[in-house]
């Protein structure tokens, strides 16, 4: 796997989830950053507890590795109740959705991951259920075939999506608390970087911390991973401490540009400007330039190049921008393209 590369988590590698789990944070006031999102979510959970109800149905969105599944822990440890975790694509039947309903305590905070993959059909059994608490099902069959309504605890739904354009407007309509996290600043990466490093036991100055933190992506798991890797090379050639040179010397060699960009994020600019002349280009064809999937293309790399303002979107298709050209050390093309 390429170092500073993200994945989906469900293919993580078995050592990376349990560092994932290791540096969560458990509580909101370890939660660094998105700070709006921090205290609109404390009133939430002060109100709720207050009064001893349910919390409202969560959605969380944003790309992956920035804090999703986390924050759906820290609500229900903030709430003091039982967390139960699954996914939209574990979910087949509406018995498996029944099935984990029923069994819901009185105020449990239930996660859906990847709620966006959630299959139609089974949309419609969480409606009701999230709606006015109740579970209506088909007993019987033919004409002696008659529906009964079971009561549910209250609960909270927190559904968790990288992407909310695939989630149909009903379900969306739901989530009486709607949040968006966006990729996080260097200083908020740099005192996560701080924080993982005391609790792996790592030695790291400041500037050594900013520097992993300013090649993160804005994103607190590539942060993670990048200093245990920084960390190894520290270890090896420099006695364990990790300073900016060592990181800096440590990043190039696993291939981590100064801007934050991987391999694959580089061969996507490379495709578009060179291969396809600036763009625009479809994300299929894009997908098939660089040998990845289209969703991992959309949902991981996409939403970081375009923040960094290194492509565009445009109706027909990903353009690379001047600075993508400069970052590359090419020249653009001179010819103005009519879009
Ligand atoms: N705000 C944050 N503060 C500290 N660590 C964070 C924060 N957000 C994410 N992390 C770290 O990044 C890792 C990935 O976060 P996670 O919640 O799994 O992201 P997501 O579910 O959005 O993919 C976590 O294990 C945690 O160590
Ligand atoms: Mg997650």
């Amino acid at each position: 796997m390429t170092p500073g590369r993200l994945q989906d988590p469900a293919q993580l590698p078995e050592d990376e989830l349990d560092v994932d789990r290791s540096l969560r944070p458990r509580r909101l006031d370890d939660f660094v950053g998105q700070d709006a999102v921090r205290s609109q979510l404390a009133v939430s959970i002060e109100a709720a507890s207050g009064r001893g109800e349910a919390l409202d149905h969560v959605l969380l969105a944003g790309p992956p590795g920035l804090g999703k599944t986390s924050l759906a822990q820290i609500i229900a440890s903030e709430l003091g109740v039982r967390f139960t975790q699954t996914a939209g694509p574990a979910l087949e039947r509406k018995g498996d959705v029944a099935a984990i309903l029923t069994a819901l305590e009185p105020r449990e905070v239930l996660f859906v991951d990847e709620i966006h993959r959630l299959p139609r059909a089974l949309e419609e059994t969480f409606y009701p259920a999230m709606e006015d608490g109740v579970l209506p099902i088909t007993v019987g069959q033919g004409a002696g075939a008659r529906i009964v309504t079971l009561p549910l605890a209250p609960f909270t739904l927190i559904g968790a999506t990288t992407r909310t354009g695939l989630l149909t407007t009903p379900l969306r309509d739901r989530f009486g608390i709607q949040h968006r996290l966006d990729h996080y600043g260097a200083a908020d990466l740099a005192r996560i970087v701080a924080r993982s490093a005391r609790l792996l036991g790592v030695a790291i100055d400041e500037a050594g911390a900013q520097a992993i933190a300013a090649r993160s992506r804005g994103t607190p798991r590539v942060a993670n991973r990048l200093l245990r890797r920084v960390r190894d090379y520290a270890e090896v050639r420099h006695g364990g401490l990790i300073t900016d040179a060592v990181a800096a010397e440590a990043l190039d060699l696993l291939e981590v540009d100064h801007a934050g960009l991987d391999r694959l994020d580089r061969e996507i600019l490379r495709a578009i400007c060179e291969k396809f002349a600036g763009g625009p280009v479809g994300l299929s064809t894009l997908a098939v330039a660089v040998g990845e999937e289209q969703d991992t293309i959309e949902d991981v790399y996409e939403p970081y190049l375009l923040q960094r303002g290194l492509i565009e979107r445009t109706p027909r298709g990903r353009m690379a921008t001047a600075r993508a050209f400069s970052h590359l050390g090419l020249h653009p093309p001179s010819q103005p393209r009519l879009l």
